[in-house]
């Protein structure tokens, strides 16, 4: 909605002045905007107590809050954006960031051969990763996550989900989720002036089937829905299964995530990535807000997703760090799903805070033009966090979660690779 500019009425703590194009990503016209995206060049917009109240062009922001462009009057911070591109600030929608040690020299392995699967089946993989972070005391992991975060942030986003999983015993798996919330509750270190980074926590209890239960695996999966489920209401607002041949099989992440939809989780699931384990389908079944990996999908999994309103997750990252062939984003897109982009970011499969990389890939090869991995990187992002009614779009009424380019169109994302474009975040909450 553009504001009528003969109506100054409209209440304003700051207003972003000279933005040179204001990619939207609305989901309804906008006056003055144009293209798939939205646009508008030579934008203002103004927000009040962290909402967007209006968005136009700059010269109709002049006798609306009357000021000059780099003044503040009024009790009316204006800040001149100095031309800058502003998209909705990057939703990361998938991350494993919260976790202790590396896994180098499994990457390396790799690359000598010896396959992600067979690592985790040797007890290495996922199982490395939960030893150091179970050796980990709390401080390191929330100085480890706090560096992950101000590097993402730096890279322009502003909400990022982040799950358990290599904690995979109750205690464990509870600091870990009291970490993530703290995470979110107090910003991060070296915050720039007006920034914040929204943190959304998801219980990933199901990762792998720890050491001391592969013998005994329905005991594990009986302490995940009768003893974590229950004490983790209210840390936790996703509960996620890795279904997957080396992980959890189709009938345990339903009875699991049956168990979280009835505590009032909202639900996502790892699903058919190494073969096809079936997740596709449990998240349409279950009405998971997304299915994620989905290397190994059918076409008929893939319409029960449209149907039920499940976004496809793609993580090109991993197929980036495996050498694994890269899913075709246009099989998902052409059959009208909403593909959203994230990093994963984990010490096995993509090792990467940075969603510009991801959007890069997408374009260069899973076949996504620079729009839609646009829209992926936010809105879709927003959809698969059920956070679409809030952020994802630069919208009146959503909140004000922005990045800055340091660039003058947006079509040279994806073109100019390899170094950060992002100038900014900007955030008001
Ligand atoms: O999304 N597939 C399962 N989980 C992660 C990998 C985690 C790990 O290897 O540490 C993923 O790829
Ligand atoms: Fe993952």
């Amino acid at each position: 909605m553009m504001s009528d500019p003969s109506q100054p009425s409209i209440q304003a703590s700051t207003v972003i002045r000279n933005i040179g194009q204001l990619v939207t990503v609305a989901q309804q016209p906008i006056a003055g905007a144009s293209g798939l995206l939205q646009v508008i060049p030579n934008a203002a917009l103004a927000v009040h107590r962290g909402l967007i109240v209006w968005i136009g062009p700059d010269d109709d922001a002049e006798p609306m809050f009357q000021h000059t462009k780099a003044a503040s009057k009024d009790g009316i911070t204006i800040i001149d954006a100095q031309g800058a591109v502003i998209t909705p600030g990057l939703v990361d929608s998938h991350t494993h960031l919260l976790f202790a040690g590396d896994r180098a020299e499994e990457f390396h392995l790799r690359h000598a051969g010896v396959s992600y699967g067979e690592l985790l089946a040797q007890g290495r993989g996922i199982l490395t990763t939960m030893n150091a972070t179970r050796s980990a005391d709390t401080e390191t992991l929330m100085e480890l996550a706090k560096t992950r975060l101000d590097t993402m942030r730096a890279h322009g986003t502003t909400t990022v989900e982040v799950k358990t999983g290599y904690g995979l015993d109750t205690i464990t798996e509870e600091t870990c989720l009291r970490i993530i919330n703290n995470l979110n509750a107090l910003g991060v270190s070296g915050i720039n002036k007006y920034g914040h980074i929204r943190v959304v926590p998801t219980f990933l209890g199901a990762h792998t089937i720890p050491p001391e239960y592969r013998e005994h695996r329905s005991a594990y999966v009986d302490l995940i829905v009768e003893e974590m489920l229950p004490s983790f209401v209210g840390l936790a607002r996703f509960c996620d299964v890795f279904c997957e041949r080396e992980a959890f099989t189709l009938e345990e992440s339903r009875r699991i995530l049956t168990q979280a939809k009835e505590l009032d989780y909202q639900l996502k699931i790892h699903a058919d990535q190494l073969s096809p384990s079936g997740g596709a389908r449990l998240a349409a079944e279950l009405g998971a807000a997304s299915a994620d990996h989905l290397d190994f999908a059918s076409d008929a999994d893939l319409d029960a997703m449209r149907e039920a309103g499940v976004v496809a997750t793609l993580l090109p990252g991993v197929s980036y760090t495996l050498r694994s062939p890269y899913p075709s984003a246009r099989r998902f897109i052409d059959r009208g799903l909403h593909v959203a982009l994230a990093t994963d970011c984990n010490p096995g499969t993509s090792y990467c805070e940075n969603m510009q990389m991801m959007m890069g890939l997408a374009m260069s090869s899973m076949g996504m033009t620079v729009e839609e991995v646009l829209m992926a990187a936010t809105i879709n992002g927003a959809r698969a966090l059920a956070l679409q009614d809030d952020i994802g779009s630069i919208e009146v009424d959503k909140r004000c979660e922005l990045t800055l380019w340091s660039i003058n169109d947006y079509h040279e994302i994806g073109y100019h690779f390899g170094v950060n474009l992002v100038q900014s975040t900007l955030v008001k909450w």
